[in-house]
């Protein structure tokens, strides 16, 4: 097998490579003056299984046309197949037509990874159920549930939560790992022209509890600071939240250190960058998960 790491993957492919015992295979990503990238794969690949771990976190466009030449470099390379580790696949929460006129932009992003000869692709925690169904290749859908039940597991006297309807599913999957705990929602109106919140309503008893607050997405933070708000309003203790992807945008690291949540736990499958770390943040691996399944 050889692998090979996307700009944004650097060091979840570090810790995918030591687990497996394969390097990291070397490739040149040149930037030109204006911009434009160029992809040069320093090994051969002819024959070769190849893995491109590559998540697409902002900036989205940027990563996911970097991640487009590499694939095209190993296709054109003679790789034999072709696994893309896409821990977060941008463009996820647009996965379908919200106002007439509107394209749906992961629809044509799954037709150009496609067209590029992706044979299977490996992510975690897609926004929709609906997500792998559009694949015509084959889908690895992992989660990170499991990662948190153990984190969530040692707590006591816990409630959890998720911050809007969308979200229901997963929190319903959650409470039956951890033996059928007790959990609310929030009902949370975005408005579709300006992409802000406009009223939230806690469904649910939360009153004297610890508050768990479980998402699939981190981006600007304005969902779980403003559901932090509504439960400490309605009683709780203390409030933790738990998300799979730290797309963190804007000011997210302030919104959050400034928020009423006491600990903010999310996962490697986006690389955080330095200047948005903040004390309240902790970091789980999603390393072991995506490694067991590159060996299955
Ligand atoms: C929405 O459907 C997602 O599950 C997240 O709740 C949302 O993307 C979070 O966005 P933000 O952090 O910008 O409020």
């Amino acid at each position: 097998m050889k692998l090979f790491s996307g700009s944004q993957s650097k060091e979840l492919t570090l810790k995918i490579s030591k687990q497996l015992g394969v390097d990291i295979s070397p490739m040149e990503i040149f930037v030109f003056a204006d911009g434009e990238k160029r992809v040069k794969l320093n090994e051969k690949v002819l024959g070769e299984d190849c893995v491109i771990v590559c998540s697409t976190g902002i900036p989205t466009d940027v990563n996911y046309m970097e991640l487009f030449f590499i694939l095209d470099a190993l296709k054109r390379s003679g790789a034999k197949s072709i696994t893309l580790v896409a821990p977060y696949l941008g463009y996820s929460r647009q996965d379908h037509i919200f106002r007439e006129g509107e394209e749906v932009s992961l629809l044509v992003i799954i037709k150009i990874l496609e067209t590029l000869g992706i044979d299977k692709i490996v992510s975690l925690d897609f926004h929709s159920i609906k997500i792998p169904e559009f694949f015509k290749t084959s889908v690895i859908h992992l989660s990170a549930l499991e990662l948190f039940a153990k984190e969530i597991g040692k707590m006591e006297n816990y409630v959890l939560v998720s911050p809007d309807m969308g979200g229901i599913r997963r929190i319903k999957l959650l409470s039956e790992i951890l033996g059928n705990i007790p959990f609310a929602t929030i009902e949370k109106d975005r408005d579709l022209d300006t992409a802000e919140i406009s009223a939230s309503k806690l469904n649910g008893n939360v009153k004297g509890k610890v508050a768990v607050i479980v998402d699939d997405i981190l981006s600007t933070g304005n969902t779980q600071a403003r559901a932090a708000e509504i439960l400490l309003e309605n009683g709780a203790v203390k409030v933790y939240s738990f998300t799979t992807h730290p797309v963190f945008a804007g000011k997210v690291n302030e919104v959050l250190q400034n928020s009423k949540i006491d600990k903010v736990f999310v996962t490697d499958t986006i690389q955080v960058p330095g200047e948005k770390v903040f004390p309240k943040l902790e970091i789980i691996s999603v390393a072991d998960l995506i490694c067991k399944a590159l060996r299955e």
